[in-house]
């Protein structure tokens, strides 16, 4: 199976921080962010990797990761000119993956305890279709929220003012390659960029949509605040 990392995108949340510096590559921990994700693929033998990244930054990671040799890793580097969305980013995979090929998909600045090697095996066994991995949140209005029924995810509603479960969807999701149809057939969102949970839907609305639940910490670090929350738990200090 192969691993793909989104690491495009602004960072306008963490900005002056990132106004220099791509979020993804900013330290958390004793390491640069992105170098959470590639660990957390080598370690669930996934060896074959994609980066997706925004042209400014592309000399920075070269520089950083190279062809992946060093960190035990075969890295493909695409160039997402200019932010039109998670899936659009996505959609930079299809040339890498063959008609029949299941893939992972990680957002970058998604950090988290659990090993993706038991993760990865399901959806390995998975007859078809999609899966992303869950976990309970205090504010789950900050993301995608899961409307669940017994294995399935009938529904995710995008930061709903009043969400239906104390569940989030975090950015790791697993797809066959039938992902790279449902991103061409759905529309831009009221902010103009093409919405992953728009391409989860698809899956959902067909039974289609299996789930798994984190059970150790997890954090995005898109603020200041989960970027300092990361940091923290990795270097174990306070969390709060
Ligand atoms: C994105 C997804 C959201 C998901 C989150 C996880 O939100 O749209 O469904 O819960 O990542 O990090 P964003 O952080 O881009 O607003």
């Amino acid at each position: 199976m192969k691993g793909v990392i989104l690491a495009g995108g602004t960072g306008t949340r963490l900005y002056p921080l990132t106004k220099i510096i791509n979020k993804h590559l900013l330290p958390v921990g004793k390491v640069p962010m992105i170098c959470h994700g590639l660990e957390k693929f080598r370690k669930a033998g996934i060896e074959e990797l994609l980066i997706v990244i925004g042209k400014h930054s592309a000399g920075m990671y070269t520089e950083l990761l190279g062809s992946g040799q060093e960190w035990g890793v075969n890295i493909t580097y695409k160039i997402q000119e200019e932010a039109g969305g998670i899936a659009q980013a996505l959609s930079l995979a299809e040339p890498l993956i063959k008609a029949d090929e299941k893939f992972v998909v990680l957002l970058g600045d998604n950090l988290f305890e659990d090993s993706l090697a038991a993760f990865v095996q399901s959806f390995q066994k998975q007859a078809e279709g999609a899966r992303v991995l869950l976990k309970k949140v205090h504010d789950p209005r900050r993301y995608g929220v899961p409307i669940l029924k017994e294995e399935k995810i009938l529904l995710i509603e995008e930061k709903p003012l009043q969400p239906k479960s104390d569940y989030c969807v975090t950015g790791i999701y697993m797809y066959d390659a039938g992902v790279f149809d449902i991103i061409r057939s759905i529309k831009p969102s009221g902010r103009g960029e093409l919405e992953i949970t728009d391409v989860n839907n698809v899956y959902a609305a067909k039974g289609q949509l299996a789930y798994d639940i984190l059970d150790g910490w997890w954090t995005d670090a898109g603020t200041f605040r989960s970027l300092y929350q990361a940091s923290s738990r990795l270097l174990g200090g306070p969390s709060k």
